[in-house]
């Protein structure tokens, strides 16, 4: 598989059960309180701690002047205490003697306004001046920790991209001209994937290429989208720079902590993958979405598939409520045990914390905690000292993998295209499409991998591809080949629309699947916010119609009025041995899971769990000679769930009926049945 990461897991980390950590900003704490932190950190039975992510002014308070006695000593301190360390490089945020001598490392926005320091993150990442102060750190840190004992791995900046991976400043438009001519080698291959024709946009000369600053009017689809590329590269490349330093000092694994969320969409994580020693993400859960817990589901499976289906760590999580949000809401009593295990569930064998204690001072101080502002004769400390001994129950688990056969394909670069300026219709978001499909799959009770375009799709029995507006040619064709072979596929509306470039498919939508799915197109037809069409079988639907005529699938639904009665708008296509369904319309959630519910049954798809409303979650991991099959209920009332083995968290015996108490996780070990 393409993105795989280099094979450190768990065992890289010499951990014998799933690690429980946390981010631990001692700098914010005299020293007086460390020796309090260690005995609450064994007490809680923390493993590992996340330091130095924000260091960088206090080891160097002057330019090449660095003071590590207090990172010496904390990481004895951690050590003698048999705490492991993730080790932050340091460069998250420069401090401000850095720029303030070297102001034009600030970023600039797409106004050409400059962001300046007061925050964090106030870089630009093209900026060589701000890549030689930060591996020249690096190179210090790396050479005094790279074989201290409690390193455990290192955590490469923070959050790379989370405020800065758009920069429109000068050193950036010079980096973007050579990242172009690099792709296209010459300015009329640029013209042409441009589409520079239009609107008098031809280039004869590189310098004359800009990043996509605001213009008067929507910009070019194309260029923007290269932006995108680019930029997410060039944070990439300031990741590899820092990892080359650390490799030459250390054998530690080297990773970062992704943003696998629904509000940060500027870094295409299947390429840093494979990148990565181990796979690592930070999620949060997002109160201004529909459905936050399903969307937690949803991070935890893409993170896995970013993993190529090995365990990988949660970096990042709320004990309670974040502070960014503008409702930022506490946790429900049990929701903490709940989440984690549902991360545990979907793949994750580390659960770590932001943060180690409250801050008292700056802009996360209310941001919840380990330890909170109230101390630990608190809910959150009890919570957080219950989900630790549960964990330790759960050791076995470490190293097991989920088990899923239907995927759902997944790709930046289509969210990109999606969500670009001029567009048929601004209520059709790429990630509103692809959550529909996953909470229809997730109430079905499937288990769903999450995979890029180009996965090798042979081993599963459904792929479900929701709104890939932007689809390469070989991705298009193994699709073809996978349902030809006799595989089944589920295409939602605004797929297979445009190339790589960003340029339209000729000859009828769905260009690229037109044929696979035994459909053509002849216009889209969006419908007003609000408005609401009705199809044949009662089912309800909106955003979205399409002038569709079949050209060899069989008709399932048609609308029977709105702007297109009798037009068919749910098809299903014999191609080859398989069957490709075409949803051609915004289907109301109900509906939309009656569809898949049949795509999946004709698939003989996998459900581990029983349909719900989304409050009952089944999932199974396979190690060894087991499976542990997770039962996770969200409901105010207990469920029953029928199988036989023993259930580590209560160390019962179940002889054939699990009973899951309202808002409890349950984990059940069976001996391998094939
Ligand atoms: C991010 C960062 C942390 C912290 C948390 C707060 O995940 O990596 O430093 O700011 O958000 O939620």
């Amino acid at each position: 598989m393409p993105n795989q990461p280099r094979g450190h897991t768990h065992p890289a980390l010499a951990s014998p059960g799933i690690v429980l950590g946390c981010d631990y900003n001692f700098e914010q704490w005299p020293a007086s309180v460390w020796d309090q932190d260690m005995a609450l950190m064994r007490a809680a039975g923390i493993d590992l701690v996340a330091i130095n992510i924000f260091g960088w002014s206090a080891i160097e308070p002057q330019p090449g002047r660095y003071d590590f006695a207090a990172l010496d000593q904390i990481m004895d301190l951690l050590h003698a205490n048999g705490v492991r360390v993730n080790l932050g490089t340091g460069t998250a945020s420069p401090p401000p003697w850095l720029t303030h001598q070297h102001p034009e490392v600030l970023p600039v926005t797409a106004d050409g306004t400059t962001r300046f320091p007061g925050g964090r993150q106030a870089w630009c990442p093209s900026s060589p001046v701000f890549r030689q102060h930060a591996l020249a750190l690096v190179e210090q840190v790396a050479r005094r920790y790279g074989n201290h004992p409690a390193l455990a791995m290192w955590h490469v900046s923070n959050e790379l991209g989370c405020h800065n991976a758009l920069c429109y400043d000068d050193t950036s438009a010079q980096a973007f001209r050579t990242w172009l001519a690099d792709r296209y080698g010459d300015l009329d291959t640029l013209n042409q994937a441009w589409g520079t024709a239009f609107w008098s946009q031809r280039y004869g000369d590189w310098a004359e290429i800009q990043p996509p600053r605001l213009a008067l009017s929507a910009r070019n689809p194309a260029q923007l989208l290269d932006f995108q590329r680019f930029s997410s590269d060039a944070l990439l490349d300031c990741y590899l720079a820092e990892e080359q330093v650390l490799r030459r000092h250390s054998s530690a694994p080297v990773t970062t902590n992704f943003m696998v969320t629904a509000h940060i969409r500027n870094l295409d994580y299947w390429k840093w993958a494979p990148a990565m020693d181990l796979i690592a993400n930070d999620h949060y859960l997002d109160h201004r979405l529909a459905d936050p817990v399903a969307e937690l589901s949803f991070a935890a499976d893409l993170t896995r598939g970013l993993a190529g289906g090995r365990p990988w760590m949660l970096m990042e999580q709320a004990v309670g409520a974040v502070n960014w949000q503008p409702y930022n809401l506490p946790k429900a009593p049990g929701q903490l045990l709940r989440n984690s295990l549902t991360h545990v569930a979907r793949g994750a064998d580390s659960l770590c914390f932001f943060q180690w204690r409250a801050s008292a001072q700056g802009t996360e101080k209310f941001h919840s905690a380990i330890v909170p502002h109230a101390g630990t004769e608190t809910t959150a400390w009890r919570e957080v000292l219950e989900l630790s001994s549960t964990l330790d129950r759960l050791a076995e688990i470490t190293g097991s993998t989920v088990e899923a056969d239907t995927a759902l394909l997944f790709d930046w670069e289509s969210w990109w295209a999606t969500d670009t300026e001029a567009r048929p219709s601004q209520g059709v978001r790429y990630l509103d499409q692809v959550h529909a499909a996953y909470r229809a799959l997730r109430e079905l009770g499937v288990t769903t991998d999450i995979v890029a375009p180009s996965a090798d799709l042979s081993r599963y029995r459904a792929v479900i591809v929701p709104c890939l507006h932007l689809v390469r040619d070989t991705d298009a064709a193994a699709l073809s080949d996978y349902v030809r072979a006799g595989g089944h596929a589920v295409v939602t509306f605004y797929s297979g629309i445009v190339d790589e470039h960003d340029r339209v498919r000729l000859g009828g939508y769905p260009g690229a699947f037109r044929d696979l799915l035994g459909v053509t197109v002849e216009e889209f037809v969006p419908l007003l916010p609000g408005d609401e069409t009705t199809l044949a079988s009662g089912a309800r639907a909106g955003t979205w119609t399409e002038l569709l005529r079949t050209t060899g699938a069989e008709t399932i639904d048609s609308y029977a009025d709105g702007p297109l009665p009798g037009v068919p708008a749910v098809t299903r296509n014999r191609h080859g041995s398989g069957q490709a369904w075409y949803v051609a319309t915004a289907l109301d959630p109900a509906d939309l899971r009656d569809v898949l519910r049949r795509a999946l049954r004709e698939a003989g798809a996998t459900a581990a769990g029983p349909e719900s409303d989304g409050t009952v979650e089944v999932v199974r991991r396979r190690g060894g000679q087991h499976r542990y099959t997770f039962v996770v209920n969200h409901g105010a009332k207990e469920i029953e769930h029928h199988l036989t083995g023993h259930e580590l968290i209560t160390g019962e015996h179940v002889g054939t009926v699990l009973r899951v108490p309202a808002g409890a996780v349950r984990v059940v070990r069976q001996e391998q049945s094939r």
